[in-house]
């Protein structure tokens, strides 16, 4: 039975590396496919995905949230031909990005915050502890994006300052910005 889910998992996995190789191919040519090679090569220096309860990050036990661990998004489904310049999913320091909307002086409920490449949503819940009128996250890996909605549903904090979240499945170079004034967030990770 293991044996059979094992080589099901390859065949999977082996199919989304050929799938990958294609799209790199035809989106970006001889120099796209290489830089996909180039990404997946790197993926062996990257972190595995936290396991087990101790090495959760604070923000996750406390909130009872899942936005650990580094997923490289080349391993995900997403919509769109942009997940070649795309690298791993890795939420932000929410201290660090605290500390800049406090930096912002917000001024109650003016701004709608998105967030470009938003993941597991992590960005999103520390921003709801500010007082924006909406916050918005686009994620383009389906999977990310639906640990997003059920973090967005788990969060809870005595302290928060918006309940209008969503999470919206799409490429980012597509989205279109929402009317009015916007403070916009993106962020990369950090290259392990
Ligand atoms: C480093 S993570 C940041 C996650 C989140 N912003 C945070 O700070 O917690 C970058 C995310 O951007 C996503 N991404 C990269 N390119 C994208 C694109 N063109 N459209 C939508 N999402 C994208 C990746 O899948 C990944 O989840």
């Amino acid at each position: 039975m293991n044996v059979i889910k094992v080589s099901r998992l390859y065949v999977r996995s082996l199919y989304r590396f050929a799938r990958g190789l294609k799209q790199a191919l035809a989106v970006g040519g001889v120099s796209g496919l290489g830089e996909c090679v180039y990404c997946r090569l790197r993926r062996f220096q990257t972190s595995p995905q936290p396991k087990g309860e101790s090495r959760k990050s604070a923000f996750d036990c406390k909130y009872g949230v899942d936005t650990d661990g580094v997923v490289p998004t080349y391993e995900l489904e997403t919509d769109g031909p942009n997940y070649i310049h795309g690298y791993n999913y890795q939420g932000c320091n929410p201290a660090f990005l605290g500390h800049a909307f406090a930096r912002l002086n917000l001024s109650a409920d003016q701004y709608c915050f998105v967030d470009l490449g938003s993941g597991k949503g992590r960005a999103l819940l520390v921003a709801s502890e500010y007082p924006f009128k909406a916050i918005i996250g686009v994620e383009y890996a389906r999977a990310l994006h639906e640990i997003a909605k059920s973090n967005i549903m788990t969060y809870k904090s005595g302290t928060q300052r918006c309940s209008e979240i969503r999470s919206v499945c799409a490429d980012a170079a597509e989205f279109e910005l929402p009317d009015g004034p916007l403070v916009v967030f993106m962020y990369i990770g950090l290259c392990t």
